[in-house]
């Protein structure tokens, strides 16, 4: 048997900048990396998701099992029937979060009679926090409308996943509370047979959501 062990190349030495001097490829990666991120969670992220339609490559959605705002267990197939028109965040978010749910309460409001064949659902990213009664109470700010639904971090996982959700906490300071969460910002429009219809943009006025809903439900 050998026992002999392979040589260990030494370890390459430190790159060595002057002290004082921004390497000037880092910022530049950086850079890009920041506009490359924005593009992708914005419009980029949006085109992506209205070419998936129709292909496999591009599935959309799918079967989940979460909690509603009473903690019961409550799946996809709860919603077959109904429109469910989706979209993922969470109770802490300062600002795009209740924007968007402001909005999307008015599009209900808006649709008149139609709207009683849509569910719209919110998902949150942040199950630590965003417990069942934390989601039921914030959901119902926004009106009656709106179901706020939570899950282990395992389902909630399981369910971005599916929806192609970006989500990812973000350290605001050393404390455990001391968090936000970045996450992707589109709205969900799934058939009365579960599948994906189409994105909504979600940085649209009541108005303008409501018109998509009625050009996307026929
Ligand atoms: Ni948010």
């Amino acid at each position: 048997m050998n026992t002999t062990t392979r040589p260990v190349p030494p370890p390459d030495p430190p790159p060595r900048i002057p002290p004082g001097t921004a390497p000037p490829n880092r910022i530049l990666y950086a850079t890009m990396g920041i506009v490359l991120a924005v593009l992708l969670i914005g419009a980029g992220g949006f085109l992506w998701l209205s070419g998936g339609r129709g292909t496999n490559l591009g599935r959309i959605g799918g079967p989940f099992t979460l909690e509603d705002g009473n903690g019961k267990p409550i799946t996809a197939r709860d919603f077959h029937g109904n429109y469910m028109l989706i979209y993922f965040g969470y109770t802490f978010c300062p600002d795009v979060c209740p924007t968007t749910l402001n909005a999307v309460a008015a599009a209900m409001d808006k649709l008149g009679p139609a709207a009683s064949h849509v569910r719209p659902l919110f998902i949150t990213v942040d199950p630590r926090r965003d417990t069942p009664s934390v989601v039921k109470q914030y959901a119902a700010a926004f009106g009656p409308s709106i179901t706020g639904l939570t899950g282990t971090p395992a389902e909630i996982a399981q369910v971005a996943k599916e929806y192609r959700v970006y989500y990812a906490e973000h350290r605001t300071g050393p404390g455990p509370e001391d968090y936000s969460m970045d996450h992707s910002s589109v709205l969900y429009l799934m058939g009365p047979d579960g599948n994906f219809i189409a994105p909504v943009r979600a940085d649209q006025s009541g108005d303008e959501i409501a018109a998509d809903l009625k050009k996307l439900m026929g």
